[in-house]
């Protein structure tokens, strides 16, 4: 009956499709923190990364490993962007590997995706890494931009291929062109060295 009421109600309201009835801004909390369990399924994204499942948990696990971290930033609850980092693959240049940085498209040219890439650094400079760097498609372009801002610079290229599973079971080979660019970080303390 209540449905009823308000339909009639709308049916009142002399306003085309998409018009506006109502217009303001909201101010939202944010933090960037280490992601949880309870997290891996949020970070889905209603559907949208339910195929990168398997990557998802892999990242989380090299977490729980100490081979990696994975940062989300919460937005009044919600994991709105993620960032992993790999301190295992580049160890042996002394570089942390950013990788799977994304910010779900609503909450996007709100600054999260700084925050996210900021955060990431002072993780590595905690574990004593000197120098960042990851990998940007060469159809995504567009994002350079946004990487020169936060200090990066390109120093190569690199190519390949990936492969992960679906939750259905299907084998999906991604190849890689990607990119480098790094970033020379603060000083670091000594922890790298010492392990
Ligand atoms: C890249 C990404 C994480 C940035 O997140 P964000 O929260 O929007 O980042 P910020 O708000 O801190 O910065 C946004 C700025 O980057 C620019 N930018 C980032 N990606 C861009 C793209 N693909 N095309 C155009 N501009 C882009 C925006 O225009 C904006 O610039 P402005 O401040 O001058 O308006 C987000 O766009 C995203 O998730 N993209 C899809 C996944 C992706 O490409 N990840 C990077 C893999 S290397």
């Amino acid at each position: 009956m209540a449905g009823v009421a308000a339909n009639r109600q709308i049916d009142h309201i002399d306003t085309p499709a998409g018009g506006s009835l109502d217009r303001g801004t909201i101010v939202l909390p944010v933090t960037i923190r280490t992601a949880s369990a309870d997290d891996l399924p949020r970070l889905e994204w209603f559907g949208l990364h339910t195929p990168h499942r398997g990557i998802i948990a892999h990242a989380y696990g090299m977490q729980q490993s100490g081979a990696g971290a994975m940062l989300v930033a919460e937005v009044s609850g919600f994991p709105a962007g993620q960032v992993c980092v790999d301190f295992a693959r580049k160890r042996h240049q002394g570089r942390a590997t950013l990788w799977a940085l994304r910010v779900f498209e609503p909450f996007r040219g709100q600054g999260l995706g700084a925050r996210l890439v900021t955060a990431a650094e002072r993780v590595a400079v905690a574990r004593g890494f000197r120098h960042t760097e990851l990998g940007v498609d060469r159809d995504n372009g567009r994002v350079l931009p946004f990487y020169e801002r936060l200090g990066y610079e390109a120093c190569g290229t690199e190519s390949g291929q990936y492969s992960y599973r679906t939750p259905d079971g299907v084998l999906v080979r991604v190849p890689i062109d990607q990119w480098l660019l790094h970033k020379m970080l603060g000083t670091a303390p000594s922890r790298l060295a010492a392990e």
